[in-house]
């Protein structure tokens, strides 16, 4: 048995020999054994303690919560008595300190700074993919039947020893991560099946419920772009949240697979124009003195929050330069193999800065502070899938951080035969962009919060290719320019 186990970590050396890995020896793995012994032993003496503390804390309790009961309902009939208001006083001024006190008190024999000072940090990412890796090069290698090899069978010996349905999340994470969905989906699938009821509670506490594996079998086959797939996982999601009486990740997914379907209706050309729409077309001119001379062409798509599409505001030289300035650098995004990105700075041409001009013209919004304009180019299947472009900010700040996306520019620099319809699917409506266009968009609401209904997806492209310019513009120091604030 030892051997065969050994063999699985071997092979998982010839990716990096550094010797500071814990996966790369079995003498460093062993050592692993030893610090999860003396972590349970820790655990234990601090579970301890703190159960002595639980104990005298319940025996408080229970005295206070019985009088209290037994008192009348009434606070101002039931302390009229003074048999009752002068314990009531004595109990708050001398006793509720002291129960306090005890909650404050630092544990005997410091179990709880033997626990907190264990450092695990030198057990790193590295080490859990190396021997991830080693795993999975062992099953191919041996081309070993996955399903069995996690219940413990390897050739045609029966080892007392399983994967459980968290190691195996673990490894269908780790082959997504390495953009092997396909078994990464069969992984995620072995995962339900070794599934325990009886580790409910533990799998509760850490997030690896049944509920939260099919969430990452869903967005497994989203990235795979198995919609139909990827809905009956999340379904599936959803029914375990809510037996599990997860409501709150229950909720989430809710909305989210309710986005999902309104996004694949909008992809579908099936809500090409907003539902609640008293919105028109009209000749732009607020922005500035400029435009009054030269009004841009606006299609008002929602009022709350502001979206507006502006036909023929990019010329075609100006299409063509900036697809000149970064075609030869163009470079795969981190996520998404299906579309490659370079930035252009401001001042990389003439066309960039009158494009620059023109944004501030169109939003009435500052550039000072954004980030540079981005041309992505995405082919077959290319698509930014459903997400928004604010961050809510942790407290309310002004000037506003950099990366406090106020608002959303994309220019379109070339027509898609099919596909690459722009979606908003909180709101419900997702349409064809010409090129020459420009879609705009506010992400924060009139209360400066990232507003939900700015959710945004660009559809895979499916014929054609793709040319986009997008630029986020910054909330720094422009607040009180948001023009739709009231
Ligand atoms: C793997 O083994 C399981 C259980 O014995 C079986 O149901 C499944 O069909 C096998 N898969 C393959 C690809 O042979
Ligand atoms: C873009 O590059 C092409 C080919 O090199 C060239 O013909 C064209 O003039 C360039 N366009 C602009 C606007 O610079
Ligand atoms: C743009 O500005 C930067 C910094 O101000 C400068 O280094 C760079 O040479 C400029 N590029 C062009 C094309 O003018």
């Amino acid at each position: 048995m030892m051997n065969l186990w050994c063999s699985i970590f071997l092979l998982g050396m010839t990716n990096a020999m550094d010797s500071k890995y814990y996966a790369t020896s079995t003498r460093e793995m062993a050592s692993l054994l030893q610090i999860e012994d003396e972590l349970i032993e820790n655990m234990r003496d601090y579970a301890k303690e703190l159960q002595l503390k639980v104990d005298k804390m319940r025996i408080f309790q229970k005295e206070w919560i019985t009088r209290r009961a037994l008192g009348h309902p009434d606070p101002t009939t039931y302390v009229a008595n003074p048999l009752v208001s002068f314990p009531l006083m004595r109990r708050m001024y001398a006793d509720a300190p002291k129960l306090l006190n005890l909650a404050r008190r630092e544990m005997k024999g410091g179990a709880l700074q033997k626990l907190l000072s264990r450092d695990l940090t030198g057990i790193s990412a590295q080490d859990l993919k190396m021997a991830a890796n080693g795993l999975i090069r062992f099953q191919g290698v041996y081309g070993l039947n996955e399903s069995e090899m996690a219940n413990g069978k390897l050739y045609d010996k029966q080892y007392n020893s399983r994967l459980s349905a968290a190691d195996c999340l673990a490894l269908g994470t780790h082959l997504e991560d390495q953009q092997k969905g396909k078994l990464a989906c069969k992984w995620l699938r072995i995962s339900i099946d070794q599934y325990e009821k009886s580790l409910d509670p533990v799998n509760r506490l850490l997030k690896t419920g049944r509920s939260q594996i099919y969430e990452k079998l869903g967005l497994t086959l989203l990235s795979m772009h198995d919609l139909p797939a990827s809905q009956a996982a999340f379904k599936k999601s959803i029914e375990w949240a809510s037996k599990d009486d997860n409501s709150d990740l229950a909720s989430h997914l809710k909305d989210n697979l309710a986005h999902m379907l309104v996004h694949l209706d909008n992809c579908r050309g099936k809500n090409p124009t907003p539902k609640n729409s008293a919105l028109r077309c009209r000749y732009f001119t607020e922005g500035s003195l400029f435009l009054r001379l030269a009004p841009l062409k606006l299609e008002q798509l929602n009022v709350e929050p502001f979206i507006g599409l502006f036909h023929d505001v990019i010329s075609t030289a100006e299409q063509e330069d900036l697809i000149n300035l970064t075609k030869s650098r163009l470079e795969h995004k981190q996520v998404d193999l299906s579309s490659v990105e370079a930035e252009v700075a401001v001042n990389a041409s003439d066309h960039v800065v009158r494009i620059h001009q023109r944004i501030e013209d169109m939003t009435g919004l500052n550039l000072a502070a954004s980030e540079p304009l981005t041309v992505s180019n995405s082919g077959i299947g290319g698509q930014d899938f459903i997400h928004l472009d604010c961050k809510q900010p942790v407290e309310f700040v002004e000037p506003f951080i950099p990366e406090y996306h106020t608002a959303t520019v994309m220019l379109f620099l070339s027509d898609v035969q099919m596909g690459g319809y722009a979606s908003f699917p909180d709101l419900g409506f997702g349409l064809r962009t010409n090129r020459g266009s420009a879609l705009v968009w506010h992400n924060i609401d009139n209360s400066g919060n990232c507003d939900i209904r700015s959710l945004q997806a660009t559809c895979p492209v499916l014929l054609g290719t793709q040319w986009v310019a997008r630029k986020w513009i910054s909330g720094s120091g422009q607040w009180r320019r948001k023009p739709c604030r009231k």
